[in-house]
């Protein structure tokens, strides 16, 4: 298994996303201070691995701190809360995860007798408990979604929803590990996804480690590659699915998903009911993240564009419902209209 994060008893251990996949370092988190900013610069990424790193987070400024009482703990939380939660605001799983956590400091507080080192242990093993929830909930889309995915054929994906987006295993990618474990014969198309390159150094990198059959393409190359019947499917993961089934991911996701409507390719969808945003009505109403201008302005260090031009980097693009096959969750395949199929889980299962 791809250890993409750890709570050890030092702190949280990370594989640095940013130097894969020519290096394989670990950088040790050791206060929650320093799990945003491993958040922030990307060194985990992906929105279920985002929010268990944020609750891990919790759990070791909780762990750390010298608070004399519960609600002086409380004063510090709240404030661990906030830094968290400023540090990506797409990936409705950090909010999630926070809450979460929030939600359990405030029953284990309320509990009579009540102490530090109660809130504290409680707070500690529930983060773990969602570190194993989380690579469940990926095999279980995994069982689910592989019979969508064709007999033989090419799967095209787009940034990486793979193991290191998540706790393990993945949610797209753990869809095709799924297939491929039950004897699917698929290659793998990986878009590069510009500009932080999650395709070409991430995807690429932990399907080479399973050993599924991969080609990597430039995100420009997709349209042709559908038309020369290369493409069976589509499958990709979510940052945050509103309650219309309007899909946040990874800019880019957009043009393939209107691609694969044209060219009468599946386009699926593989996300946790924790990426599932009941509140959001609509993909109008997400917050986009915009980083910063250098990722595109600069690769590797060198710069690739004249000083002073304008520049755009929103880090996720939303795709309508209409263009979605199926969302595949832990809880089953939803279909459209997800208005309806969305508050319907225990039944969609069934489809
Ligand atoms: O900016 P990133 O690398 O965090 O974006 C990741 C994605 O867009 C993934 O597709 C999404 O988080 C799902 S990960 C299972």
């Amino acid at each position: 298994m791809i250890p993409t994060l750890e709570w050890t008893s030092e702190g949280v251990r990370f594989l640095d996303q940013t130097r894969l996949p020519l290096e394989e370092v670990y950088v040790l988190a050791t206060s929650y201070q320093q799990v945003a900013d491993v958040i922030a610069t990307m060194v985990v990424r992906g929105a279920p691995a985002i929010g268990v790193a944020a609750a891990m987070g919790l759990a070791l400024g909780v762990r750390n701190s010298s608070a004399a009482n519960v609600p002086a703990l409380a004063a510090e939380f709240e404030t661990m809360c906030r830094t968290l939660a400023a540090t990506r605001p797409t990936a409705v799983n950090l909010f999630w995860a926070i809450e979460r956590m929030k939600q359990l400091f405030a029953d284990v507080a309320g509990r009579p007798g009540a102490t530090v080192g109660s809130v504290r242990d409680a707070l500690i093993a529930e983060a773990q408990q969602m570190y194993d929830e989380d690579i469940a909930a990926c095999r279980q889309m995994g069982a689910y979604g592989a019979p969508l995915l064709p007999q033989y054929g090419g799967v095209l994906t787009h940034c990486n929803a793979g193991a290191l987006a998540t706790c393990g295993y993945g949610t797209a990618l753990g869809v095709i590990r799924a297939a491929v474990e039950q004897g699917h014969e698929i290659h793998v198309f990986a878009d590069e996804t510009r500009p932080f390159l999650q395709g070409a150094r991430l995807t690429a990198w932990e399907l080479m480690h399973d050993h599924i059959p991969t080609t990597v393409l430039c995100d420009n190359m997709a349209a042709s590659l559908m038309r020369q019947g290369k493409i069976q499917a589509v499958v990709v993961g979510a940052d945050r699915i509103a309650a219309n089934g309007d899909v946040a991911n990874k800019i880019g996701t957009y043009g393939v998903a209107v691609l694969a409507k044209e060219h009468g390719i599946p386009f699926y969808v593989a996300a946790p009911w924790s990426t599932i945003d009941l509140r959001t009505p609509n993909g109008e109403m997400i917050p986009i993240e915009q980083r910063s201008a250098r990722e595109v302005t600069h690769h590797a260090g060198k710069q690739l564009t004249p000083n002073g031009v304008g520049i755009e980097n929103p880090a996720f693009d939303v795709t309508p419902a209409k263009y979605v096959t199926a969302i595949i969750t832990e809880r089953g395949v939803l279909r459209p209209p997800y208005a309806e199929s969305l508050l319907q889980p225990a039944r969609a299962a069934a489809v």
